[in-house]
Formats: structure tokens, sequence, C-alpha cells
């Protein structure tokens, strides 16, 4: 293996990505923590788990790198673990393209129990003989019969997802929905929880399986303050800081964000910051910023409903040519947005999102339109 192919994305390899495509639209390509993510990247939780889905995906992922998107989204669990073996078969193929390893951001998660490739018949005998038997979790340290986030699982799963996406490191590794566990457990625990797997997930990135982690949410980050499963980004920072101090890997969040659910930028659910006497109630975005964390959109299309039929304002707001266009321009220009993922199983897709790779996200004038035509609309 090349040293290029046994590391990570670097600064040096997605700045040499970057440099492929000299049509980009200023502001297409992003810094963050020292690598150039596109402000589109690809998702691929939603298909079937099927050949046909596969090989539709991999093709997919070979478009995009080739189209000027260098984000690409997994967990383990997506499609019971054949999306990331997709991107891995893709990562491949493109290697022998000319495109390294250190060019391309490779995120995934873990915290829910997935079967490998298909449903076992028995998925109780499964689990036991894959995980019980050897000791990886026991029926304790299960929420909800389906997540997980101890050391000793989550070690497992990341050694499982390097060899799904055949790499040595993973760019970006997220907790996945860690808010669910608040269905069951208290507080207090789960910020336990949260610490325990924070001190193994920096030891991970001293042991270079990952370069940074983060927490990959639906509810947690979108809830009022005081709903059950909110979480508050600046508590869950500290912990990272308690664990690592200021060079913590704790450094990427992701929720969904797209022209249906806004809160990101809406909702003050998060608590201002202590020593500012008398200051308001932040955004997840404003808090993200005061702690040096980026946000990653997932869910863009809004699983595809705003791909069509949006109130003839956005379109008066944003132009472009179709809604899915607009839908995505929304969420790759808001403030504080890195990177839009967008779910594409079908090179024709890509194709037709991948269009605004060379189109300037929407200036401050056009989004405050749409704010203010949204409202009287
Ligand atoms: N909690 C979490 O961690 C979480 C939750 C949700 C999503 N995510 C991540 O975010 C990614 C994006 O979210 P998502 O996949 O759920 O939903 P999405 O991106 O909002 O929508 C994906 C759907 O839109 C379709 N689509 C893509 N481009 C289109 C276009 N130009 N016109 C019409 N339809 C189009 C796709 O079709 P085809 O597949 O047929 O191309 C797919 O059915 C996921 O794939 C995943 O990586 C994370």
């Amino acid at each position: 293996m090349s040293g290029a192919e046994m590391h990570g994305a670097t600064k040096d390899g997605t700045t040499r990505y970057a440099a492929k495509f000299p049509g980009a639209a200023k502001g297409h390509f992003r810094d963050a923590h020292r690598m150039i993510m596109s402000s589109l990247g690809m998702g691929t939780y939603l298909g079937q788990p099927d050949a046909k889905t596969d090989e539709s995906y991999t093709a997919a992922a070979i478009t995009a790198a080739e189209s000027g998107i260098n984000v690409f989204d997994a967990a383990i669990n997506y499609r019971f673990q054949r999306s990331e073996r997709n991107l891995g078969a893709a990562l491949k193929q493109l290697a022998a393209k000319g495109y390294a390893r250190d060019e391309f951001v490779l995120c995934t998660k873990g915290g829910y129990l997935t079967p490998d490739g298909a449903m076992p018949g028995d998925p109780n005998d499964y689990f036991f003989r894959e995980y019980i038997q050897p000791g990886v979790f026991t029926a304790k340290d299960i929420v909800a019969g389906s997540h997980c986030m101890t050391p000793k699982f989550l070690k497992n799963q990341i050694g499982r997802s390097l060899k799904n996406l055949g790499v040595s490191c993973i760019d970006i590794y997220y907790l996945h929905n860690p808010e669910s566990q608040l269905s069951e457990i208290s507080k207090d625990m789960f910020l336990e929880r949260v610490r325990e797997a924070f001190t193994f997930l920096e030891s991970a990135v001293e042991a270079g399986e990952i370069s940074y982690y983060g927490m990959a949410t639906w509810n947690g980050f979108r809830q009022e303050a005081g709903a059950r499963d909110a979480m508050q980004l600046a508590e869950i920072a500290q912990i990272a800081q308690e664990i690592a101090g200021g060079r913590h890997h704790f450094r990427f969040v992701q929720l969904p964000f797209n022209l249906g659910m806004t809160e990101a930028l809406t909702l003050g659910n998060q608590a201002p910051p202590a020593h500012i006497i008398g200051a308001h109630a932040r955004t997840v975005m404003e808090a993200a910023s005061d702690s040096d964390i980026s946000l990653i959109a997932s869910a863009s299309l809004l699983q595809g409903q705003v791909a069509r039929n949006l109130p003839g304002f956005v379109a008066e707001a944003l132009g472009l040519a179709n809604d899915a266009e607009r839908a995505l321009q929304f969420v790759r220009s808001s403030p504080g947005i890195t990177t839009a993922l967008v779910g594409m199983s079908k090179a024709a897709h890509v194709h037709a999102n991948a269009k605004l790779v060379n189109l300037a996200p929407a200036t401050e004038e056009q989004f405050t339109n749409l704010f203010s035509r949204g409202e009287s609309a």
C-alpha cells in the first residue's frame, strides 16, 4: 500500500482533489479542520440491501468523486453494511483512475446493531454468536433492543467498518443517534456513557484508526431544550475538552437540516454561554461555532420530499433550474453548514445535483430574501 492509501484525508490530498475541478465555484470547497470538503456530500442510507442497489451505489460514488464531491457518508447499519462495502468498492476503482485515498473524506457511524449483508434467519442466534459469546457486549449494554455505545462495542464496530471500507483510517466517526439512549436511561448516565465513548474515541484517534469523531443525530439537537432527548452541544463538547483538552477531536456534528427542518438555524434551544451576562439562547449553528465544531447536514432533501413542489417564493429568492437544486442550494448556503449530504443511489441524481458544484452558494441577500418572502407567503 502506498503512503496515501494508508492514511485518511489530508490537507494536501483534499487540496489536490479540489484543484482537479478548476470550474468549481468559489465557496464549493470549504476548509474544515484541515480537510477541504465539498459543499455537497453523498449519503448512502436509503435503498434495498440487494446486489442491484450495491452496483448502483458504487457507480454513483464513482460519478460523485469524478464530479467534485469528495465527502462520503455511511453507517455500519446502512443496508446491513452493504453501503460501506459499496463505498469501499468505489474507492478501489477510483484509485485505479488516479484518485488517492487522502483526497476523500470518509465518514461512517456506529451505535446500531446490524447483521452482516442480509437479515439472518435467526437474528438472536447471530448476535449471540458474533457479540455476546465473544464478550463484545452484554444484554445490559443494549438500549431499546438495538443501540449500544460502549467502548468495547465501538472498537469492534470501527474494526468492521475499516474492513468494509477497505481503508486503515476513517476520517469522521460518528456516534449514531446517541440521543436515542435517553429514551431509557437518565441524563447523568447518558453523559457518563458519552464520556466513556469519547475517551475511547480519543484513543482510536491516537491509534490512527479515525481522524475525528462526532455525533450524527436525528432529534437530539432539533428539540426544545426541555425535551427528554434534547442535548446541549456545549455540555457535550466540554466532556471532550475534559478528556483531551483544547486539542480534542470531537469536531463534527451531523443533524437533519433542509427546507422543512430548519431548527439548527432558527431554534434557540442551546443555553447561552455562561461567561456572557444577559446572552440569549443560542441556535445549534451558533453553539457549534462557539465550540469550533463543524456541522454536516443530513436529509438535505427531506428524503426526497423537498425535491419538488416547493412554494414559488423559493424559486423567486434562489433562482436555479428546479426545486431539487433549490433545496440543496438552501442547505449548502446556510451559515455554519460545511457539507449538505444528499442520498444518491443513482448516478443520474449525482449528475443532476453536481450541477451545483460549478454554481456559487446563494448570496447573503438571496438567503435573507428567502426568509422574508417565506414569512410573508
Ligand atoms: N441520523 C443520521 O445519522 C442520519 C439520518 C438521515 C440521513 N443521514 C445521512 O444523510 C444522508 C442524506 O439523507 P437521506 O438519504 O436520508 O435523504 P435525502 O438526501 O434528503 O434524500 C435522498 C433521496 O432523494 C433522492 N434524490 C437525490 N437527488 C435527487 C434529485 N436531484 N431529484 C429527486 N430526487 C433526488 C434519492 O434518490 P436515489 O437514491 O434514487 O438517487 C433518495 O431517494 C443519508 O444518506 C445519510 O448518509 C444520517
